[in-house]
């Protein structure tokens, strides 16, 4: 016998089928509930709604566990590398070598951008946000790639494949490029010979008489960074790439309305914010009791940035593996960061502070992750950025998700609160 949920409205009982996940998660299925009692279930931010039924990531929030696709994250974290990851997230399986070799391939064949988008540079202001910049540029591959963005599902699932990887390996090169527009410097091509993430920091920082010298240690934390970013279920900027894919609108489009949901404080934004909370609290000379202490007063404007979650009421397993990285980083290459001593001192006194463990609030992902970015060079301004190129392979596998699913268009239903009915007034009576 199937489990069941009963909902009475007035005296009327209604039974609706529970759906079970993978890991035991239970659903009220509701997509009948108006129908039956012409109720409409609130939730505002949806903490409590499933929007959809996925395959590619599980996250336990009380138990701070993480899985791309069944595989633990510290294990792919150790095993595994970003673009292995990225054809995993897609393609629901780990690749053999022939695959993950015709994928790299793809990549790396990739990173160069059609000239006219050279000329966009040309007019972008140079204080220019690189997010704003990123937005624009993903949307407009369509322009240089029409028949992966014809906005014909069929057709564009034929060509995928393609629209992934040109995704994949270009958002390096715009990211580079508007880096390189902000601060005066000529663009640098990329060289197909390097790896993803090196020859990222080449595009970014090569000059034409002193190439970027590939460091493996470098290297292998930006892979990581990429890597443990790379999808969490129904996130903000996640769901909103399925919502504009519901609509039938192409993989361009979709990235890049995901690029301006990540973008915002609250989300994407965090890792900035993270910084710029911590050189405050530096330049204070606070030993970070003062910034708690603020925190805690309940102002959003004064909360503790890269701590706390919708999901995780847990420590975020993204962060602890970053932490350590953190140390392994910065004492390989003798970088000491007094705001990683900060975020030490901030963490062990939230951690036992009956405000934040009452909340159940741990440090995100967004704690740690830009003091790598810091040691290995990554302007600020940059890290949400690298929170997109990391993002990327989750946007385009729930793309494909949706795409050859029967979803329907997402269009929410609401509670108004408005005017009721009222005529109309003539100006000059008003
Ligand atoms: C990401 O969804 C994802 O998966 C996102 C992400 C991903 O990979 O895609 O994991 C990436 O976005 C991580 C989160 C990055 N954001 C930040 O670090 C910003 C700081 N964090 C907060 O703004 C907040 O914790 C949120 C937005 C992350 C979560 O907010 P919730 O769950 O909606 O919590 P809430 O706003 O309802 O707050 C609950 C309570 C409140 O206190 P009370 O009203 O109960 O007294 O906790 C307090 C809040 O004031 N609180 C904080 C706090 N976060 C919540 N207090 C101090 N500092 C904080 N950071």
């Amino acid at each position: 016998m199937s489990e069941t949920a009963k909902i009475i409205v007035g005296n009327q009982t209604h039974e609706f089928p529970v759906l079970t996940g993978t890991e035991h998660e239970k659903a009220i299925d509701t997509r009948e509930l108006r129908a039956q009692t012409g109720y409409v279930t609130y939730d505002d931010g949806y903490a409590n709604t499933a929007s959809c039924e996925s395959a590619i990531t599980f996250i336990d929030g009380e138990q701070g566990i993480l899985r791309y696709r069944g595989y633990d994250i510290q294990e792919l974290a150790i095993q595994s590398n970003f673009l292995e990851t990225a054809y995993l997230l897609i393609y629901g399986e780990l690749p053999t070598i022939p695959q993950l070799q015709g994928f790299r391939h793809l990549v790396l064949r990739n990173a160069a951008i059609h000239q006219g988008m050279f000329n966009f540079f040309e007019a972008f202001p140079n204080n220019s946000h690189p997010m704003a910049i990123l937005s624009a540029m993903l949307n407009s591959l369509g322009c240089y790639y029409p028949e992966m963005a014809s906005n014909n599902r069929e057709q564009d699932l034929e060509h995928l494949d393609n629209a992934a990887t040109i995704l994949i390996s270009k958002v390096r090169t715009l990211a580079a490029m508007s880096y390189r527009m902000k601060h005066g410097l000529i663009f640098i091509h990329p060289k197909p010979e390097l790896p993803y993430c090196s020859n990222f920091l080449h595009m970014m920082f090569s000059e034409p008489y002193a190439e970027y010298k590939f460091n493996p240690v470098v290297d292998r934390a930006l892979n990581l960074i990429l890597l443990l970013h790379a999808d969490h279920e129904q996130n903000c900027s996640t769901s909103t790439v399925r919502m504009v894919a519901s609509g039938g609108a192409n993989l361009f489009a979709s990235a890049s309305a995901g690029v301006c949901a990540l973008w915002g404080p609250a989300h994407g934004g965090a890792n900035m914010a993270v910084i710029h909370m911590l050189e405050q609290i530096h330049r204070d000379g606070d030993d970070g009791s003062r910034f708690i202490a603020a925190a805690k007063s309940g102002d959003r404007s004064r909360r503790l940035m890269g701590f706390g979650h919708r999901v995780y009421k847990n420590y975020d397993p993204r962060a602890k593996i970053l932490k350590k990285t953190c140390a392994d980083v910065l004492g390989t290459l003798g970088v000491s960061d007094p705001l990683l001593d900060i975020a030490l001192k901030l963490e062990e006194a939230a951690t036992h502070d009956k405000y934040f463990l009452a909340r159940k609030l741990y440090p995100n992902v967004d704690f740690y992750s830009g003091i790598i970015m810091r040691a290995i060079g990554i302007p600020v301004d940059m890290f949400t950025v690298m929170f997109a190129i990391g993002r990327l392979p989750g946007w385009i596998g729930h793309w494909r998700e949706l795409a050859t699913s029967h979803s329907p268009i997402h269009r929410p239903r609401q509670i108004y609160t408005g005017s009721p009915r009222r005529e109309f007034v003539p100006i000059d009576k008003r």
